[in-house]
Order: C-alpha cells, then sequence, then structure tokens
C-alpha cells in the first residue's frame, strides 16, 4: 500500500505549551496513528532565523526542548519522521531553485508577511530572508511531495503560496510535484492565563511540563468571567476560559456539574480552579513521565533525530536529483 504523505513543521520556540498540544499536535499525533499516512514532522530552525538572526543564543537548546515535547505528548519516532531542517543541505538549494521563478508581488503580498512585519515592528525584518520565508516553507513541503500539510488558519496563506510555486515549477519544468493539500486543525480556543491569545511572547502559557505547585498557581491565577467579582455573583461558564478547559482535562461528572453550579453560584471560583489544576496534573501525567524519561536519556533524543535526519535525507536527495535533471542543472563529470 502506498501511504499518503504528510508534513509540518514547526520553528523552535522552545517548550510548548497547552495551546499547542491541543492544537498542531494532537493533530500531528492523530494523522500519525491513521495508516493511511506516512508523517514528516520537521524543526523549521532556519525558519527561525528569518526573525532572530541577531539572536541565536537559544535555538539549539530550543530545537531539543521542542523535540522532547513531542516525544512526550505521543509522537511515536517508530511511525513519524522526525527531523531538523537545517540538517538536510537540500531544503536550501530547492529554496534557491524555488526563489528563481518566484514572483516578488506574489511575497509581497503575502498577508503573513505584513502583518508579522507590524508586529514585530521592534526588529528589522526589512530582509532578503524574511520575505523568502514562504519560499523556504513552499521547498519544505514539496521536497517530500506532501500530500497533506496540516497547519493552523494562521499558515494557510503560506501553503496557498506553495501550492501557486509549485503548479508555477510543475509549468516550466515538467510535473514533477504533487500539489499539497493544507489540512486544516480545527483547535478548541484556548486562551492564557490572562484572557489574551496564549502565548509564549505574552507570558500567559501553560506549558507541557507545568505541574505541582507552578501548575497550580497558573491555574489560580486564570481570569474567569469578568461579570463574576464575588463569589455570590452568578457566573457564565460559556464565557469562561477555565471551564474551556474543564472541557478538555475534567470528568463528564463536573463537565456536567459545573455550569449549573457556576450559573447558581453554588461553586466559587476557588473550588473550580482546584479541581482543574488536580484534572490537568491527572490528565497530563503520562505526558510528563515520558517527559522526565526523555529528559534523563538525551542519548535517545538525539539518535531518534539522527534516525530522523537521515531518512528525510534520503527523499530529499531524490528530490533534488529529479529536479536538477529537468532544471538541465546537473552535471556528470
Ligand atoms: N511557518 C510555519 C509556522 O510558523 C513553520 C513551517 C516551516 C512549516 N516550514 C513548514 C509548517 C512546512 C508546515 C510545513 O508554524
Ligand atoms: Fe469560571 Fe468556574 Fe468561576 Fe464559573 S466557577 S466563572 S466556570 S472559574
Amino acid at each position: 500500500m502506498i501511504r499518503k504523505r504528510i508534513l509540518s513543521g514547526m520553528r523552535p520556540t522552545g517548550k510548548l505549551h497547552l495551546g499547542n498540544l491541543h492544537g498542531a499536535l494532537s493533530n500531528w499525533i492523530a494523522l500519525q496513528n491513521c495508516d493511511d499516512y506516512e508523517c514528516y514532522y520537521f524543526v523549521a530552525d532556519w525558519h527561525a532565523l528569518t526573525s532572530d538572526y541577531a539572536n541565536t543564543s537559544e535555538i539549539r537548546a530550543n530545537t531539543i526542548d521542542m523535540v522532547i515535547d513531542w516525544l512526550a505528548a505521543g509522537l511515536d519516532p517508530n511511525k513519524s519522521t522526525l527531523f531538523i531542517q537545517s540538517t538536510i543541505k537540500e531544503h536550501a538549494e530547492l529554496f534557491l531553485l524555488l526563489s528563481m521563478i518566484t514572483p516578488l508581488a506574489w511575497l509581497e503580498r503575502n498577508p503573513t508577511y505584513k502583518e508579522v512585519k507590524e508586529e514585530l515592528s521592534q526588529k528589522d525584518l526589512s530582509t532578503f530572508g524574511f520575505l523568502g520565508y514562504p519560499v523556504l516553507q513552499a521547498a519544505d513541503i514539496i521536497m517530500y511531495k506532501a500530500f497533506g500539510v496540516p497547519v493552523g488558519v494562521d499558515q494557510l496563506p503560506h501553503v496557498e503560496l506553495t501550492r501557486e510555486i509549485a503548479r508555477r515549477f510543475n509549468f516550466l519544468y515538467g510535473e514533477i510535484f504533487p500539489i499539497p493539500e493544507p489540512l486544516l486543525t480545527e483547535v478548541p480556543k484556548l486562551l492564557g492565563i490572562d484572557g489574551r491569545k496564549m502565548s509564549k511572547s505574552y507570558d500567559n502559557s501553560i506549558f507541557m511540563s507545568d505541574r505541582g505547585d507552578a501548575l497550580k498557581q497558573k491555574v489560580a491565577a486564570m481570569f474567569t468571567d469578568p461579570q463574576r467579582q464575588r463569589k455570590s455573583d452568578p457566573g457564565r461558564p460559556e464565557l469562561c476560559n477555565v471551564f474551556t478547559f474543564h472541557q478538555l482535562y475534567s470528568s463528564s461528572k463536573d463537565v456536567a456539574e459545573i455550569p449549573p453550579a457556576c450559573r447558581a453560584a453554588s461553586i466559587g471560583c476557588t473550588e473550580c480552579k482546584r479541581r482543574l489544576a488536580a484534572a490537568v496534573e491527572g490528565g497530563m501525567r503520562p505526558i510528563h513521565e515520558r517527559r522526565d524519561y526523555y529528559l534523563a536519556h538525551p542519548e535517545e533524543v538525539r539518535a531518534i533525530i539522527a534516525d530522523g535526519n537521515r531518512r528525510a535525507a534520503g527523499i530529499a536527495r531524490t528530490t533534488l536529483a529529479e529536479v536538477r535533471e529537468a532544471l538541465k542543472i546537473s552535471h556528470e563529470l
């Protein structure tokens, strides 16, 4: 049976939070556990350089931390190929070749380009590399002739650009690349403890690695229904981020009992959060145990990555041979 290939990547942001877990990661794991697919997941460390070129001090440690979280979450190296972008030099070569055929206008009108540039206005992102971010992403994807690319909505413009670049390549040099499909991840809307989008840069995240008192303190600090100031005020669980988390972690009994109790003001937020912290702690236990295991066996993590790099490199080498041939830019001397 030929299995369809799935490919996705993350920039090495370091430790992942529960938003990452219930968003991208859980979807990656579901695809991995589906026999129809062959999954490739990689750390996009070159992409990290597009915005963090001035301070690279954390990229290496962040790469390893992130892979440990992937493994802890349940990515299985016997089923999925886990690798690091910068070890596969073919990504750079394909990026270069694709950059020859990508019209500047496609990159300049990319909505993500404009948004991120404004968001990170403290960094100088008027660079060639940052403008070319989606070209490198296109190279990542078509290198593996991926059928599907699981991403969040924020990445849709990049996958769309990848499709356009692949079509243009095929038109110019022959049908080499299948046109990849974005596989949209439906994500529960998990907010950070301050009620804004959960994001490492907002310092409002509950990390996959948080447990014990650190976890309790974060849960205790979570924003609730803003109209519920005192325990005697009735609350609105449907507007409360704490309850969103209960729906992911708590027993069906609590999920059924909390909303009426909250509306009747018969349960207080302190008690509600105490139950949530316990439920998250329990639900995350297998993940924490795997995390401890890999932290204690760094050589195993290195071997997993080395093996993934080797497998990915095999495909990349084959693709590039085909591409060079199509462009008449290979030389047997
Ligand atoms: N741009 C993606 C992100 O920020 C990361 C990424 C790089 C990626 N290359 C990719 C995702 C290829 C999917 C496929 O999340
Ligand atoms: Fe939110 Fe729970 Fe407080 Fe209701 S009781 S407002 S669900 S924290």
